[in-house]
């Protein structure tokens, strides 16, 4: 809706858009703005016009859920343009934000003013779209093609004072923006308006570089948009711009959209962007939920243990402003110190701030957390050595504090099963770099009550994380899902493929790191300890022996060997890929790798065969899926959405493609399970290529659409 006032005598019309909670421009406030404006062009004692948005937010965009179903109500292109034609100079006030739609609706207006708390950006392309209601064509004629180019391609939002910089707004206000918008529009009732004001007209300041600059944007978003096609599009609309006329540029606009529209990628971005909001809205199995579970507020907090981890979930603490007791063994307490007070500075440089060095305080010994509201572990990954920790935390804190692991994958409820308070014992899995990388998640134990999740979650969210609550297992979800992934990678290349190959694909696919560079870069020491302590490496391979196959199951003992062997990966030098010695970043093919895997499967007799890329996607991937729905069979994960945002924001799985189960969805789960029985058949000794029961039951109710597993899932637990 919009609601229609006159001020001043009558004469500045003032439209307030009215749709709860970013007003946005959902059908019902596109027709309420074209009555409005048509009502205050015709009024012959309206001589301008104010436009604004109720409760201090100007407009958040288009209303995504509308994309959905078939379109109804008036366009928006057409709306925009008949307030920039009209004879009446309109002005935008801007509280807030003006996102997208809301941009795009004050690009028509003749004046914006801002007021300094305000947002403005385009953020169509991180759903896959383009600014298509004349944005691509309005905002470089008024600010030049490099930084519209920058501000489209990138969806990024500017604060008003860089908006007043840019020149996307007039003038920037610290209070009552409404009342300097109807003034400023008194000052200029009754003139005609200068056709400068009409962006539509004003020629673009192409610059003399076009080629170079356009050439230079593509190379950037080829490099860093992993073949997500929305910001080349944004980039061909830019360019139309800036050498065609305006009504050409936008017929150009159009038709790029029309490209976008409906493509699997938007589908995609658009999935994600609802996803990131559902698992906010967390549910355990018992019934609690997000709604009536209270977090408990945290003020201090300690972290145990200051190696890779721990130093990341200082600073991110600290960066959010909470007190922080940082305890470390006293060899390391100096260094460790020395590398958070660094970190710390250099963020605090970045974000031109100063930096929160009081607020973390160093200690050696646990008795200094006594006090603190939340305690997050993050020693060794030893379960001994975190068993004595919890107990000794459960002596040593004040009731109520709540006591929360970094595990990658251990048994939280045996950590919770060492103190006197099980029900305040959660995980929180953070990833690496834990300053920097957005996913949390959140682990309960059966004995975890709901408040303790609601406060790690909470705190999640004030440190600016994705947090996703989970179920305990081994591996939680995200690792527990890599395994397999893993898993097939190592056997491909006794088959014959090298890392490269398996590398190549997964980037070409768009994940941020093939499968080799990212153990490389995470350290393959890591896993094979694990592996050690859970008694899975084997007793050396002995030339010419079937090691492959332990109890029954396919085994790769590749990684363990290289491991013997003494390379860890970047952290060595040497790993999959050779690098510029040890901490070295660049990855380089080995010879000595290669003729190493040559020499282990001639040892041990395995025929090698030319290894098809869509293979090594297919078994890479469907592996992992299916992992992926064996954790919502055993509710680990409560839907989908928090599997994908867990790949998305922590695995480095391109959000244009959604996330691995959106992305099986789009595949097709009939497809999926065809491909896994297939595999499954080759190698009957791989228990994760058999295809999980909720796969199947889904493709037997017709592949529902991604939305409706959750029904699927429901019935499947009510029968176990
Ligand atoms: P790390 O080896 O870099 O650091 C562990 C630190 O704990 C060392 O500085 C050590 O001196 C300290 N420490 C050991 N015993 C202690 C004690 N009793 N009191 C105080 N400090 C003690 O290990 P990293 O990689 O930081 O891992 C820590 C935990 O985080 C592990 O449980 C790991 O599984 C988990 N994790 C690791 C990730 C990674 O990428 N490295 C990602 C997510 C979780």
């Amino acid at each position: 809706m919009a609601q229609y006032t006159r001020v001043s005598s009558g004469t500045v019309a003032v439209i307030t858009l009215q749709n709860p909670p970013v007003n946005a421009l959902s059908a019902a406030v596109r027709q309420g703005i074209v009555d409005t404006v048509q009502r205050a062009l015709s009024d012959s004692n309206v001589k301008s016009v104010v436009i604004c948005g109720k409760n201090g937010k100007f407009c958040g965009g288009a209303d995504i859920k509308e994309f959905a179903g078939p379109m109804s109500g008036p366009e928006l292109v057409p709306m925009i343009h008949a307030i920039e034609a009209g004879d009446k100079p309109v002005v935008a006030a801007i509280e807030g934000m003006a996102f997208g739609g809301g941009l795009e609706l004050a690009l028509g207006c003749h004046y914006r003013i801002a007021h300094s708390k305000a947002r403005l950006g385009l953020p169509e392309v991180t759903l896959g779209l383009l600014p298509a209601a004349g944005g691509s064509q309005r905002l470089p004629r008024l600010i030049g093609v490099p930084a519209a180019l920058e501000l489209i391609t990138t969806g990024r939002h500017v604060t008003a004072a860089e908006a007043l910089k840019l020149g996307i707004v007039d003038q920037v206000v610290d209070e009552n923006t409404l009342q300097v918008a109807v003034k400023f529009a008194l000052s200029v009732a009754g003139k005609s308006v200068d056709g400068h004001r009409r962006l539509s007209t004003r020629p673009c300041p192409a610059p003399p570089d076009l080629d170079a600059l356009i050439e230079g944007a593509m190379q950037r978003v080829h490099r860093s948009s992993r073949g997500a096609v929305a910001p080349i599009a944004c980039i061909q609309a830019v360019t139309a711009a800036a050498t065609l006329p305006y009504s050409e540029g936008m017929e150009r606009e159009r038709e790029l959209m029309a490209t976008l529209f409906n493509s699997d990628q938007a589908r995609a971005l658009q999935y994600c962007f609802f996803a990131q909001r559902t698992v906010g809205r967390w549910r355990m199995p018992s019934g609690a939920h997000w709604d009536t579970s209270k977090p408990v507020p945290v003020r201090k907090a300690a972290v145990i243990g200051l190696g890779t981890m721990g130093r990341g979930i200082a600073v991110a603490l600290a960066q959010t402003g909470i007190s922080v007791v940082a305890v470390e063994t006293q060899q390391q307490l100096a260094e460790a110190k020395q590398t958070v007070t660094d970190m710390l500075e250099r963020g605090a440089q970045r974000r031109g701030v100063a930096a929160p060095l009081d607020l973390v305080q160093y200690s050696p010994d646990l008795k200094a957390v006594a006090d603190v509201d939340l305690v997050i572990e993050a020693v060794f990954e030893d379960m001994t050595l975190k068993e004595k920790l919890f107990q000794q935390l459960s002596a040593v804190c004040k009731p109520g504090t709540l006591l929360c692991t970094n595990t990658s994958g251990l048994d939280v409820d045996r950590l919770a099963s060492r103190t006197s308070r099980p029900e305040l014992v959660v995980g929180m899995h953070f990833f690496a770099p834990a300053h920097v990388m957005k996913l949390l998640e959140v682990v309960y134990g059966p004995r975890s009550c709901p408040s303790a999740v609601a406060t790690a979650m909470h705190l999640g969210k004030r440190m600016g994380k994705v947090s996703v609550a989970v179920g305990n297992c081994p591996g939680f979800v995200g690792n527990r899902m890599l395994k397999p992934y893993l898993e097939q990678a190592n056997f491909l290349l006794e088959e014959g493929a090298t890392p490269e190959l398996v590398d190549q694909v997964l980037e070409e696919f768009g994940m941020a790191m093939g499968v080799f560079r990212m153990s490389d870069l995470s350290g393959l020491d890591v896993g094979w300890r694990i592996r050690k302590q859970d008694g899975q490496t084997g007793p050396g391979v002995a030339p010419g022996q079937p090691m492959r196959v332990r109890q029954g199951r396919r085994y790769s003992p590749l990684a363990d060997l290289i491991c013997e062997q003494g390379w860890f990966g970047q952290k060595t030098g040497r790993g999959w890929y050779d690098y510029d010695g040890p901490g070295g970043r660049t990855a380089r093919s080995d010879p000595r790798l290669h003729r190493f895997l040559e020499e282990y499967r001639a040892q041990h007799g395995l025929v090698t065969r030319s290894i098809d890329p869509q293979e090594v996607l297919e078994r890479c991937f469907y592996t992992l899926i299916n992992e992926g729905f064996r954790i919502l069979e055993d509710g680990i994960a409560a839907g989908p959405e928090d599997i994908d945002a867990i790949y998305v924001f922590g695995y480095g799985w391109p959000r244009h493609r959604g996330g691995p189960m959106f992305y099986a969805s789009m595949v097709g789960l009939a497809a999926v399970l065809e491909r896994l029985e297939h595999y499954h058949q080759v190698h009957q000794d791989v228990p994760y290529l058999e295809p999980s029961s909720l796969l199947r039951r889904l493709v037997a109710n017709g592949s529902p659409p991604i939305q409706k597993w959750k029904e699927i899932i429901k019935g499947l637990h009510s029968q176990l």
